[in-house]
């Protein structure tokens, strides 16, 4: 099994391309089952979930071809609407094509996802809220089997608590359904204004009414388009942090600033100097870190998703820190590797009470979770010695090229087997 092997410490200094957005990328490939036509996908990332999506995809009978960060997909020939257990349990995503498939035969058959190690993760929002487009369901034998007897009807959805995932399944099932839906306290995550986007784009009829509220009206049919996926902001966000803990100076690129401006107050409130530009953002990190109070939130509050790396560097700060963890219920399994490290952290609930001004020491640690595993790294890079990161299938998931862009900004950082 693959390891990395990270020397600290050194400061980063230098530039970093961010790639394409793995969460924006993962419900645009689950809509393009809409379509029969050609689709012709930019900048998606070289990362594990997308591969799983694609496999997930090819099994449902679509034609992917994929050339770098390029993927032209032909669903002409598409006919299947059975997701197995095998391509949905490795990836919460596969339950996004659950959506797609009732608009287009009005019936399915979508493995559960599997447990995760964050937390339960249940899918009954997005079963509610399709029940409302007149889909009947049962689960059986860890099957959701779906099926609209009439065809998808629009209809008035009001979620009773945020989330991404069934926001996204909402809105691409009912952009082929009949008549109008009204989406109501929807996730309004930069990734699902790129899904609008690339749907829209495509023919689809969906406008914002407000700030969470979502009109779409159903079309017949949408046609062949191109679209390049949006940055990635939880990786623009982690190099962000590893700049900030090394003492180092870095430059983001090909990033949209304001779309992560909740990070870059943070940072800034932390004690880093931040410049910001056109598509990039530079930042310099200050040997002394501010504590702060933060909690997890729906964007636009400060993601889950780099609750674990801002630990890290809260670990720096001159006086204790707090974290609460508002959207998973176990979202903490980093703690007991930083603890390793010589982190003082205790966990309360979903609250975290981080104290301040440690020098982690280099150990061999075992990765738990994709974002776990990137926080891993960044304590390691500011670890005097050799530390060891094992079960970095788990940083394949989501981060391209992670060794090859921090050992270009000076990382000592190396893969083996
Ligand atoms: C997406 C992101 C993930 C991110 C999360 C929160 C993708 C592929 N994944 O996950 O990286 O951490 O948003 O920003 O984009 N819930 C229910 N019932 C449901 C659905 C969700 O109780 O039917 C709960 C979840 O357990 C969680 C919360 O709602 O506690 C938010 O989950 P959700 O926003 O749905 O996250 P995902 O779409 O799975």
């Amino acid at each position: 099994m693959q390891k990395l092997e990270v020397f600290g410490a050194t400061k980063l200094k230098g530039q970093i391309k961010i790639s394409g957005s793995k969460n924006a990328s993962l419900p645009i490939l689950a809509a393009t089952l809409l379509s029969k036509k050609k689709i012709n996908l930019k900048n998606v990332p070289k990362v594990r979930d997308i591969e799983t999506m694609l496999t997930l995809l090819r099994s449902l009978g679509s034609k992917v071809n994929s050339k770098k960060n390029q993927l032209i997909i032909n669903n002409s020939k598409q006919k299947k609407n059975f997701a197995s257990y095998n391509l949905v349990k490795t990836m919460r995503a596969g339950i996004l094509v659950l959506g797609p498939l009732l608009a287009k035969y009005s019936s399915a058959k979508v493995s559960l996802p599997g447990g995760c190690a964050i937390g339960t993760r249940p899918i009954d929002i997005h079963l509610k809220a399709l029940s409302k487009l007149g889909v009947k369901y049962k689960i059986n034998q860890g099957y959701v089997i779906a099926n609209a007897p009439k065809g998808l009807k629009g209809n008035k959805i009001h979620f009773k608590k945020i989330s991404v995932g069934a926001t996204e399944n909402l809105i691409i099932a009912a952009s082929l359904a009949k008549g109008t839906t009204l989406l109501t306290n929807c996730a309004i995550e930069p990734e699902i204004k790129d899904l609008v986007d690339f749907l829209n784009n495509m023919g689809c009829k969906i406008r914002w009414i407000s700030k969470r509220t979502i009109k779409i009206i159903g079309v017949k049919e949408v046609k062949e388009i191109t679209h390049s996926v949006m940055f990635d902001r939880i990786e623009a966000g982690t190099y962000l942090v590893a700049a900030a803990i090394t003492q180092g100076n870095l430059i983001i690129q090909n990033i949209i600033p304001d779309i992560i401006k909740t990070e870059i107050k943070i940072l800034k409130k932390l004690g880093s100097k931040i410049i910001i530009k056109k598509n990039e953002v530079q930042i310099i990190g200050n040997k002394k870190i501010k504590n702060i109070k933060i909690k997890t939130a729906p964007y636009p509050g400060f993601p889950t998703d780099l609750q674990a790396q801002i630990m890290v560097l809260l670990c720096k700060s001159t006086k204790n820190s707090i974290i609460q963890e508002d959207i998973f219920e176990n979202r903490f399994m980093h703690v007991a590797e930083l603890n390793r490290m010589g982190a003082k952290i205790l966990t309360n609930g979903n609250k975290a009470i981080i104290k301040g001004n440690i020098n982690f020491a280099p150990a061999e640690l075992m990765a738990t979770d994709l974002r776990a595993s990137v926080s891993l790294i960044l304590a390691a890079l500011t670890a005097n010695g050799k530390s060891i990161i094992n079960r970095i299938y788990h940083l394949d998931r989501g981060y391209e090229n992670i060794e090859k862009k921090l050992k270009k900004v000076g990382a000592k950082i190396k893969r083996v087997s």
